[in-house]
């Protein structure tokens, strides 16, 4: 039982098997195709509960044919990122949000509860360890990928009663080609991201698994991502893997920076919760979740009052969108040069405080 009364595994007990092949480091490589020398696994079942975390060399798993998260998706995993700061110091931004996202998320997929701050600390130590894969680059992190798996060794559909929760890293640098300058998003009602009662406020893999084919129509229509839609009034929802601003002058001639409320189809993103609570803090326009639909976006943009749209994620921080294709009209987003960017300057405040620049209780030191 580890503090807080969850049944848990405990970082004290954790196991570390040093990898005796370790490879030759890279700086930022293409976002999640390298990987570190070491993982962390924990392994849980209903008989026995959980097992002692253990730090092994990275390598393939071994499943079940009938393993229960490739048959019926019964699997989540979480994203967050290490920074290397001026100090040489790494940073970890919030993770105790990711941790609680992952519990939440864990307890949607029916898998086992544990204790989020000694999961947070097996990480730190994984992390600790594979340090010297931390890029130095301004534009380069660790990626840290926190997985977890029904096992179970049948093809029932039912609560898994074996379970595996393990951790990957990797060295990443921009998700997007920054030569690609501002998104392009096809926005189209045809396909859905999430719906209210479903998963879509939860990081499971099959969200995204799902978004692949609409993904791959933009393509078709010329545009880099899917601009979400849902509902009769084409309420905008999400961009691509991204939670999504408008930053405008209002309906009632308020300069505003608005997101979609967390209302059951939006992912709770670090990142979009960071810039709501950033901005707010600056005081300087009114920030708010609101509905915002198709229709009162294409309005403004007729009386030019939208300023700027973006994206918002872990993998790509901030993306400006300077195109949205919607009912066969390609509608231009202002996105102008860098420095004039809201978007840009809510990017640098937030890499001063991941790079240690700006002091903040933000971040934990590995
Ligand atoms: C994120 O940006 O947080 C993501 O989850 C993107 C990931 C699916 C690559």
């Amino acid at each position: 039982m580890a503090d807080g009364g969850i049944p848990s595994f405990k970082a004290a007990d954790l196991v570390i098997e040093l990898s005796s092949t370790p490879k030759p480091k890279r700086d930022d490589p293409a976002f999640g195709n390298v990987f570190t020398d070491h993982m962390l696994t924990i392994e849980w079942s209903a008989s026995e509960g959980w097992q002692a975390p253990l730090i092994k060399p990275f390598g393939n798993l071994s499943l079940h044919p009938a393993c229960s998260s490739l048959h019926y998706a019964i699997q989540l995993f979480e994203g967050l990122k290490v920074y290397r700061g001026d100090d040489n110091q790494l940073r970890l931004f919030r993770p105790m949000l990711n941790m609680s996202r992952m519990s939440n998320t864990a307890e949607r997929a029916c898998l086992p509860a544990f204790d989020q701050s000694e999961f947070l600390e097996c990480i730190r130590r994984l992390v600790e360890l594979d340090q010297d894969w931390v890029p130095h680059s301004d534009s380069g992190s660790l990626y840290i990928r926190p997985t977890f798996l029904g096992t179970e060794q049948s093809l029932g559909v039912k609560k898994a009663a074996n379970a595996l929760l393990y951790v990957i890293l990797c060295p990443v640098g921009s998700y997007y080609n920054s030569e690609a300058g501002c998104l392009s998003l096809w926005a189209d009602p045809k396909y859905t991201r999430a719906w209210k009662g479903g998963t879509g406020n939860f990081k499971m893999g099959g969200n995204y698994g799902c978004s692949l084919f609409a993904q791959y129509e933009a393509a078709d229509h010329g545009c880099q991502q899917v601009l979400w839609l849902y509902g009769e009034d084409h309420q905008i929802t999400e961009a691509g893997t991204m939670n999504i601003f408008l930053y405008w002058i209002n309906e009632d001639g308020e300069e505003e920076l608005a997101t979609p409320p967390l209302d059951g189809i939006i992912l709770p993103g670090v990142t979009r919760q960071s810039i709501m609570e950033l901005t707010r803090k600056w005081g300087e326009f009114k920030v708010t979740e609101r509905y915002l639909t198709m229709s009162q976006l294409c309005s403004a943009l007729k009386q030019l009052r939208v300023k700027e749209v973006f994206g918002s994620g872990t993998a790509c921080m901030i993306c400006p969108v300077g195109h949205i294709l919607y009912q066969g009209e390609n509608l231009h987003i202002p996105c102008q040069d860098k420095n004039s960017q809201l978007a840009s300057r809510i990017a640098k405040e937030l890499m001063d405080i991941q790079r240690g620049r700006t002091p903040s209780d933000w971040t934990l030191m590995v």
